[in-house]
């Protein structure tokens, strides 16, 4: 069978994640959501008072560094890894919209980058891997052999994620939503450190028309082809 590294990277919502754990379940690859480990560091940083609507003291989370540590815990029944900071789960804790409107300033730390970069690097370094984020074809793996970037518009996006959240019971408003991926997008795409920004030999796939079989169809014909 064959093992390579697959990249995937875009817009968030742009069901970067669906994509992966189908290819990775698919492949029988490990998949990796990078999001989810800028997110713990996000949790850790609103649990000890670093990041509020105040403000946000990064020299603290900075020192503080060394003192996070981020496993994947493989979940059965899932059929992937989840996210656990210091030893507990923390799936449910990231994926709230207050953890997303601070991710990106916590993203923006080139010391928090470096130290998830380099355990993403550890993590693939045997290939068979699926890992999606914002930077993974441009800085975790230059060299990856297919490198995929999606995209979808703000509006799509934020129909999906808003829909997410409502079945989930989180109590949103679209427009809050919406907002919260406009202002994502502006902030990832505009970093000094590894912004977000299309590999120069990714593949483009925008989705806003496109079903989940009908994508993942459209990516398993580039792997087969490769
Ligand atoms: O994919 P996501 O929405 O869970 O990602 C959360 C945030 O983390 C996103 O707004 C930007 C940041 N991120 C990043 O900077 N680099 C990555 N490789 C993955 C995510």
């Amino acid at each position: 069978m064959k093992k390579i590294t697959i990249a995937i990277d875009g817009f968030s919502s742009t069901g970067k994640s669906t994509l992966a754990k189908q290819l990775a379940k698919h492949l029988g690859y490990i998949y990796v959501d990078t999001g989810a480990m800028y997110r713990a560091v996000t949790y850790y940083a609103m649990q000890n008072n670093f990041i509020n609507h105040n403000g946000f003291d990064k020299e603290a989370l900075i020192k503080d560094l060394s003192k996070i540590t981020l496993t994947f815990q493989f979940n059965i029944n899932l059929g992937y890894g989840e996210m656990y900071l210091n030893g507990m789960n923390v799936e449910n804790e990231i994926r709230t919209i207050e953890v997303s409107s601070f991710v990106s300033k916590v993203a923006e730390i080139s010391q928090v980058r470096a130290k998830l970069v380099e355990q993403q690097q550890e993590m693939g370094k045997n290939k068979g891997i699926v890992m999606d984020g914002r930077d993974i074809g441009t800085v975790v793996f230059p060299d990856a052999e297919l490198k995929i970037f999606m995209t979808a518009s703000a509006q799509t996006r934020a129909e999906r994620r808003y829909n997410e959240m409502l079945s989930k019971g989180d109590n949103v408003s679209f427009e809050e939503v919406l907002k919260n991926v406009q202002e994502r997008d502006y902030i990832d795409t505009h970093r000094e450190d590894s912004p977000l920004v299309m590999a120069d030999d990714a593949i483009e796939i925008d989705n806003s028309h496109l079903s989940r079989e009908e994508q993942f169809q459209v990516v398993l014909d580039l792997f087969n082809n490769i």
